[in-house]
């Protein structure tokens, strides 16, 4: 017997789900991480619950890293996927026009805001969001000339060679030789820890500042940028809002140097936020955005959508083979007219309204609860080490020892949620938008009792 018939043997025949998980360990490789939490075999998920092998249901406030919009298994979005089955339109279709796409692009025109609508184009690239970056990197090269990208301290764009240069966490670049080159970094206005030692207007004002010199001063050492690439809420780095006053003046920077702003709404975008997309709570227009995650429907599928004066590339400048994902495109159409129809971008606003509330009144109770921040259904709760002596220049040492624990004990108790951010310190929270207030109430309890059993422990 080889080694695999005597894993598959070993494991996969057993009903027992910790062998199960032996066996992924085994076959799967190192790099595996939700899965290191998650334990468990997932064997079916419906609106915002998962159930496990033994039965058990859980509470999932990460819906796929926020891919799943409206939730596992979506009664509508299954439907049409069944009809187009059911008929001989193709699987795949390369970048050829089939009805299926036709019908998928004008429904994401019609979502997008007005101005940027009329002098869209768009172009679709492989299936993840990653392979969106890399698309929108190569065109704002191609279109501007320069070969320099700004991007933002706790910014993340993907894990491609490319996306991975732009994206701050230094514990997936540490190993990698050597990345896209040309690629500097800003400060992100992360009000909790200020990277300028000062809070609110005072930081807004520093940090634009900060990039005007970067853009005027001849001596910056940094040439001419393609674009400047950033989430208008950072997800993966702790979920931390942009004020919408820093975006507008920064933006407004970009008009005055000529220097293309591409927003990132693969995590923060459809109605996530509370707004359709994150970017419009400071009332500007990018000049491209980013969209993967929820724009499938569930099905993997990315696009870059830009201003028409940026088209500057030649015919076959950017291909790649599962661009005419078919399936994507039908689930990826029902889900925004859902979003649409359902105003899902409210309920989000208001659901989110009351779980901040909610989770503000936890860090009334728990002394290692340090921020509470974020908007719509994209929470961030960072965990600290009480009793540090707080100060803009010492701020709280972020515990991420301790956010570990929690998420582990809130997956014992039947609560998936994930953590990130600064020292893995912050718990995530990306529900579905469409979970029930009930669902939410019964994920808070869980959420309260995890840290409650860990406080006392
Ligand atoms: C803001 C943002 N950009 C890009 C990506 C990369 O997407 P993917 O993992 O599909 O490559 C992610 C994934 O989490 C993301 O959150």
């Amino acid at each position: 017997m080889d080694r695999t018939q005597e894993l598959t043997s070993n494991y996969t025949e057993s009903q027992d789900t910790a062998s199960w998980y032996t066996y992924q360990s085994y076959v799967e490789s190192s790099a595996r991480t939700y899965s290191r939490v998650i334990d468990k075999v997932i064997v079916s998920g419906k609106g915002s619950i998962l159930t496990d092998a033994d039965g058990k249901e859980y509470v999932d406030l990460l819906a796929c890293a926020g891919t799943l919009a409206l939730g596992h298994n979506n009664p509508e979005i299954k439907q049409e996927l069944i009809k187009y089955l059911h008929t001989d339109e193709v699987m795949q279709g390369l970048d050829i026009l089939t009805p299926a796409k036709y019908a998928f692009t004008k429904e994401l025109l019609g979502l997008l805001p007005e101005k940027f609508r009329d002098e869209a184009r768009i172009q679709f690239c492989g299936p993840s969001g990653a392979d969106a970056t890399e698309a929108a990197v190569k065109l704002f090269k191609t279109a501007t000339k320069r070969r320099t990208v700004l991007a933002f301290h706790g910014g993340y764009h993907g894990m491609t060679a490319g996306a991975l240069s732009l994206t701050g966490n230094l514990s997936a670049k540490d190993a990698v030789a050597s990345l896209m080159p040309d690629v500097h970094y800003l400060p992100f206005p992360y009000d909790y820890r200020s990277p300028y030692l000062v809070q609110g207007d005072e930081l807004i004002e520093t940090s634009l500042h900060h990039i005007e010199t970067v853009f005027s001063d001849p001596e910056s050492g940094i040439t001419k940028p393609a674009a400047v690439i950033l989430e208008a809420i950072q997800g993966e780095g702790g979920c931390i809002p942009a004020p919408a006053k820093w975006l507008k003046g920064l933006r407004q920077l970009c008009d005055e140097y000529d220097i293309p702003l591409i927003f990132d709404e693969i995590q923060c975008g459809f109605a996530r936020s509370g707004d359709l997309f994150a970017f419009q709570s400071a009332d500007i227009m990018p000049d491209a955005i980013l969209l993967s995650k929820a724009l499938g429907g569930g099905m993997p599928m990315s696009v870059v959508v830009y201003r028409e004066k940026y088209d500057h590339w030649k015919p076959g400048a950017h291909t790649g083979t599962f661009r005419g994902n078919q399936l994507a495109m039908i689930a990826g159409r029902k889900g925004m007219e859902i979003i649409r129809r359902d105003k899902l971008a409210e309920a989000a606003q208001k659901k989110g309204t009351w779980l901040k509330a909610e989770l503000e009144k936890l860090k009334q109770k728990y002394t290692f609860i340090g921020d509470v921040r974020g908007r719509g259904l994209m929470l961030g709760i960072e965990i600290i080490h009480p009793n540090t002596a707080r100060s803009p220049k010492h701020p709280d040492l972020g515990d991420g020892s301790l956010a570990s624990a929690i998420k582990k004990q809130c997956f014992a108790n039947g609560l998936i949620l994930e953590t990130g951010g600064r020292f893995g310190a912050v718990l995530r929270l990306l529900p579905a938008l469409t979970i029930s207030m009930d669902e939410l109430e019964r994920a808070l309890e869980l959420l309260d009792l995890s840290m409650s059993q860990l406080a006392q422990g």
